[in-house]
């Protein structure tokens, strides 16, 4: 009773089908959020909070959105964003999203905790792919070390240091289904097989080392050559040490609202960064990925009107994946790919530089 691909229309109608067929347990994983989950509601729901202000008479015959993210030229301002544990999902587990990934020309973030072997994922890259890593740190810098540059030699093309996560976030529909599935393990490549007694999450997660600080980064700048992106800073005052600190980028994300709860939603901090980066001329010193909550081209828009680089997508793409394998990932890419022509073209900008603050009225983001 799965409906056809041809009835998914756009990113949540694969949330849907997803929530129907998945196993209990995977459901539970994916969809989780922290707590009450109010930042995860908030991600999506803070794109409301965005209107536009198109120009007319802007000629849109041809419109193009690939553009250039940490020096690699891409087809789309959105990549696969890392989340573990692929096989839940999908016997294949994340190459199935690499697959995907190159008939889109999509960017992929390889996860630490990838359900396949990192070199399996980078083996099923073809041509000039791009894939970025996923760092979780390890309190062995030894094995971190080992991880990163092994990276770099197999040809990832950038390192996102998972910031946010010093602790797993409690989530607790994970923890609940241990009751309804007793005696499952999940694997993770990066791992070991793991009890479920906390909820897949925490239990793979007790090798990251919470006392990561700023004092590390020049260790990893020491390290490889990669950009280093930091993964989950939430407030301006971050934004302008990681620029201090050297680093190419950073993503506004709070990893799906799977981690601290009421921490706010990467396109309200994006609209507190960007002015005060500019105030400072300091809008090219790094670029600014967001994730979280976006489900339709018009939250990429958004997104990069008000001064992001690109934007991550994490869950839809599990959904699609988990539902319909390949196929599902390359229906849901194509869905953004025609959305994007469409409201870009509605907004008057033919390209992403076209795209900048006056397109939008966000005042009520800040409070306004
Ligand atoms: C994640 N995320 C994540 N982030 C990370 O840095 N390392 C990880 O291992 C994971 N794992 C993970 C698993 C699952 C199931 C989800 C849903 C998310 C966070 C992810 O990279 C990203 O921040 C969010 O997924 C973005 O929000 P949306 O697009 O899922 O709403």
């Amino acid at each position: 009773n799965m409906p056809p691909l041809a009835q998914c229309y756009n990113l949540l109608d694969f949330e849907a089908v997803a929530r129907q067929v998945m196993k209990t347990t995977a459901w539970a994983y994916y969809s989780s959020g922290a707590d009450d989950e109010i930042t995860m509601r908030e991600n999506h729901s803070a794109f409301h909070k965005v209107w536009f202000r198109p120009r007319t008479l802007v000629d849109v015959e041809k419109v193009d959105f690939s553009t250039t993210m940490l020096g690699s030229k891409t087809a789309v301002p959105f990549y696969v964003t890392a989340t573990a544990l692929g096989k839940l999902g999908h016997p294949e587990g994340e190459v199935v999203l690499t697959r995907a990934a190159h008939q889109h020309d999509v960017v992929q973030m390889i996860p630490t905790l990838a359900s396949c072997s990192f070199d399996e994922i980078v083996d099923a890259r073809k041509g000039d792919q791009v894939q970025w890593l996923q760092l979780y740190v390890n309190k062995d810098r030894a094995i971190t070390q080992k991880i990163v540059q092994h990276a770099e030699k197999r040809g990832c093309k950038a390192l996102f240091i998972t910031v946010d996560a010093p602790q797993l976030g409690r989530r607790e529909k994970d923890m609940r289904v241990k009751f309804s599935d007793t005696g499952s393990s999940v694997q993770a490549s990066g791992g070991d097989s793991v009890d479920r007694s906390q909820g897949a999450a925490r239990a793979i997660s007790s090798f990251i080392d919470p006392s990561l600080s700023w004092k590390d980064i020049p260790w990893f700048q020491s390290i490889t050559k990669l950009p280093i992106i930091l993964k989950g800073v939430q407030c301006v005052e971050d934004v302008l040490r990681a620029v201090e600190a050297g680093v190419q980028g950073v993503v506004l994300s709070n990893h799906g609202g799977r981690q601290l709860d009421f921490a706010r939603s990467g396109i309200e901090v994006l609209a507190e960064v960007m002015p005060v980066l500019r105030e400072r001329g300091w809008e090219n010193r790094l670029e600014i990925f967001i994730d979280g909550g976006v489900r339709r081209a018009t939250d990429i828009i958004k997104a990069l009107c008000l001064g992001a680089k690109g934007v991550g997508i994490g869950r839809p793409f599990l959904y699609a994946m988990s539902a319909y394998g390949q196929e599902g990932v390359e229906r849901a890419m194509q869905l953004l790919k025609e959305e994007l022509e469409m409201n870009m073209r509605l907004i008057g900008a033919a390209t992403v530089s076209d795209l900048n603050p006056s397109l939008v009225d966000a005042r009520a983001l800040l409070g306004g």
